[in-house]
């Protein structure tokens, strides 16, 4: 009650089924002549960059595709893909695919408006000026990155992840297509989905939440509940991948105004050092992390509980609270998600590495419960399977 708090989002959101169909008239609108699109060799083999380039030729819309984004998307990707749209003269950048293709599209949009290289522009809000307009397009329900103000990329030769966050850094457009995702494999739907409920909880029990974001966790959680098992077991259901989709991008309207916490926070170096898909190394960390948080915030733990249809009926506010945990690693079971820190490589002397750099995380001082670096070794160790 004692504080002022914002709610920002730039983006313009266009969804439904079809929705890629009209992508010309949101080009036009931007003043777009030429699209550069921006994706990766898994989104043009499932022939999802096929279905956007017919829409442009249908159209008269000249393009030029840049195919090269990589898992763990490089700074260096960035710069060439500004080359690229500079010298094929593209004024509209399209993202095309998963949180990589979006978080590079973004950038490159970005750096068409700004000196340099983009690692000067590394942090928050240390951006001067727009870009060139971004068309967002998710090809996965989980990154949010369609409306976010933040680009994660990686520096591979420093083995560093690096994140720009800006509100020039949010497309101008987020062109959500439900069908765009009936041909994701359930694994990355499982990976991406319990990303977006990492997103929503996260932001949720955080001590920068405020009422706006926390309505729209509730929201986005209760949809991931409802829908997230379906989406993993019949790829090919629409009503649960319409409402995966919804609940990513309504998580990220939560998230993009709070902040996350200790998940995220440990997740950048554990992605940079181990490559282990941004999705998945959420979904291990997320259930030892709400156990480390749980005294941090019983009340809004018990109401995950509540939400997730948990059996808190004469249980003690504390003991409610946990039952959140639980439902998580019900979820986790349920959608096939089996593996610990120790199935990617991670050991006992890697963890004052990972945990000191996970210290520098904006994510720590918002976290509900006050952490050190050893608090975070303890939750690594929890995540490799070495809890009693
Ligand atoms: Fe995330």
């Amino acid at each position: 009650m004692d504080r002022i708090f914002r709610y920002e989002i730039p983006t313009t959101i266009e969804f439904g089924n079809g929705a890629v169909n009209f992508l010309q008239n949101h080009i036009a609108a931007l003043n777009g002549t030429k699209a550069l699109i921006v994706t990766d060799p898994g989104v043009e083999k499932a022939g999802v960059a096929r279905v956007v380039s017919e829409v442009l030729e249908k159209a008269g819309i000249p393009y030029e595709i840049f195919n090269e984004v990589e898992p763990d998307p490089d700074i260096e990707g960035v710069m060439k893909g500004k080359e690229l749209a500079l010298e094929m003269n593209c004024d509209v950048i399209l993202g095309l695919g998963g949180g990589s293709s979006l978080d590079t599209a973004k950038a490159i949009g970005l750096m068409l408006g700004n000196k340099g290289h983009i690692r000067d522009y590394v942090g928050i809000n240390k951006v001067p000026n727009k870009g060139k307009p971004v068309i967002a397009i998710p090809t996965t329900a989980g990154t949010g990155s369609e409306l976010t103000i933040w680009s994660v990329l990686s520096d591979k030769l420093q083995k560093v992840k690096l994140s720009v966050g800006s509100s020039f850094n949010c497309p101008d457009l987020a062109l959500c297509d439900p069908e765009l995702t009936l041909s994701l494999p359930a694994k990355v739907t499982a990976a991406t989905g319990m990303d977006a409920l990492t997103h929503a909880l996260e932001s949720y029990v955080n001590k920068a939440t405020q009422p706006i974001s926390e309505g729209k966790s509730l929201q986005a959680m209760k949809l991931i509940n409802e829908n997230l098992r379906t989406a993993v077991a019949q790829g090919d259901n629409k009503e649960a991948r319409y409402n995966m989709l919804l609940a990513s991008l309504i998580a990220a309207m939560a998230f993009n105004s709070t902040r996350l916490g200790l998940s995220h926070a440990l997740a950048m170096p554990l992605g940079a050092y181990f490559h282990i898909p941004h999705g998945t190394v959420n979904a291990i960390l997320l259930p030892e992390v709400m156990e480390f948080n749980l005294v941090g915030n019983i009340s809004k733990f018990r109401e995950i509980a509540k939400l997730f249809d948990m059996p808190i009926e004469g249980l003690s506010p504390r003991d409610a609270a946990y039952q959140s945990v639980v439902a998580v690693r019900q979820l986790k079971q349920d959608i096939g998600i089996h593996e610990t820190l120790s199935d990617f490589g991670v050991t006992e002397k890697d963890l004052n590495l990972i945990a000191e750099e996970a210290m520098e995380s904006g994510n720590v001082p918002v976290n509900p419960r006050l952490t050190s670096t050893e608090d975070l070794k303890n939750i690594c160790r929890a995540a490799m399977g070495m809890k009693g």
